[in-house]
């Protein structure tokens, strides 16, 4: 019988440098966009897809991501004293899901942090998300993934295209389309350079595996950057095994990079109800403001 997507993996051990000098300490993920950190959209993007266990690979410098979604005895009894019950249930809600906690050890690369799930997934399929991919919560790539995993039974990659002069910094696939926005992929390669690129069709953020992925990527040596990529392991799974992937044509903000932090930031402030309304204003005048001085 076929087995349905309940683990999700958060690799989240690696060193944030493009954020520097704010994650010398803090952990990128916990960075907050308006008031949530960015790990907290991918578990409630995963939560709303059915995802029931929740798996994350932390490192050095990351215990802020396990306090976050523990309970907090001592703020929830205050927040009880003052009547914030509306804040109480939402501190509350995070705690009461299922999660699970490994070290990296060191972040020897994006394949190498899954890897070290293996133990929590064992022989299920899973999906895996890059918290600092953020996904517009009302576009619903995760779900459509599944559907597609379901369908097929394989490997599904969350692709999308990029700009010319960003292919370097991706995964990138060649394939052919076989159905609305689904590819068949027949290749890929991690970062190469824009005229070596097999297409202008990038691996983003979300994936969905199947459990053989460990053993390629067991058998992956370092590859590009000195680390275990998970693209070359997929790219050995491919030789034995179908693998799709869904075009996503929403939105997604790449906010492990600042620029791309503050466009979600920005994005996300103009849909919350609780300060969107103050910011649309703000942003009107400051729009106003750089066209007269330019
Ligand atoms: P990135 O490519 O964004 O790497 O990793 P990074 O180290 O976090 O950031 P930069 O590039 O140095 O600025 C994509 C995801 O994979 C995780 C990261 O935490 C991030 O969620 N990752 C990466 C690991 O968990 N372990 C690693 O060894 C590498």
């Amino acid at each position: 019988m076929k087995k349905k997507v309940i683990k999700a993996v958060f690799p989240a051990a690696g060193l944030g440098t493009r954020f520097l000098p704010a994650t010398k300490a803090s952990p990128k993920e916990m960075l907050p966009i308006v008031d949530k950190p960015m790990i907290q959209y991918a578990v409630e993007e995963a939560q709303r897809c059915g995802i029931k266990e929740f798996i994350m690979v932390t490192g050095k410098s990351k215990r802020a991501i396990e306090d976050h979604f523990d309970s907090a005895w001592e703020l929830e009894e205050n927040l009880k004293k003052k009547g914030k019950e509306e804040m109480l249930k939402e501190v509350q809600r995070l705690s009461q899901l299922q999660f699970a906690y490994i070290r990296q050890g060191n972040p020897l690369g994006l394949g190498h942090a899954i890897l070290r799930a293996e133990p929590f997934v064992k022989d299920e399929p899973f999906a895996v998300l890059l918290s600092d991919d953020i996904i517009d919560p009302d576009d619903d790539l995760l779900a459509r993934m599944i559907k597609i995993y379901e369908r097929y039974n394989t490997t599904v990659l969350a692709l999308q295209r990029v700009p010319r002069n960003e292919i370097h910094r991706y995964g990138i696939i060649a394939g052919r389309e076989v159905g609305n926005n689904i590819y068949k992929i027949t290749d890929m390669v991690e970062k190469p350079s824009p005229s070596s690129a097999p297409s202008d069709i990038a691996i983003i953020g979300r994936y969905i595996l199947t459990p053989d992925i460990f053993s390629y990527i067991q058998k992956t040596p370092p590859g590009k950057g000195g680390e275990i990529q998970l693209t070359d392991a997929l790219k050995a799974l491919l030789k034995r095994r179908a693998v799709y992937g869904y075009l996503f044509d929403g939105r997604r903000y790449d906010a492990g990079d600042k620029l791309g932090y503050l466009k979600a930031t920005v994005e996300l402030a103009l849909k919350s109800p609780a300060v969107s309304k103050g910011f649309r204003e703000y942003l009107k005048s400051v729009a106003s403001r750089i066209q007269k001085e330019s």
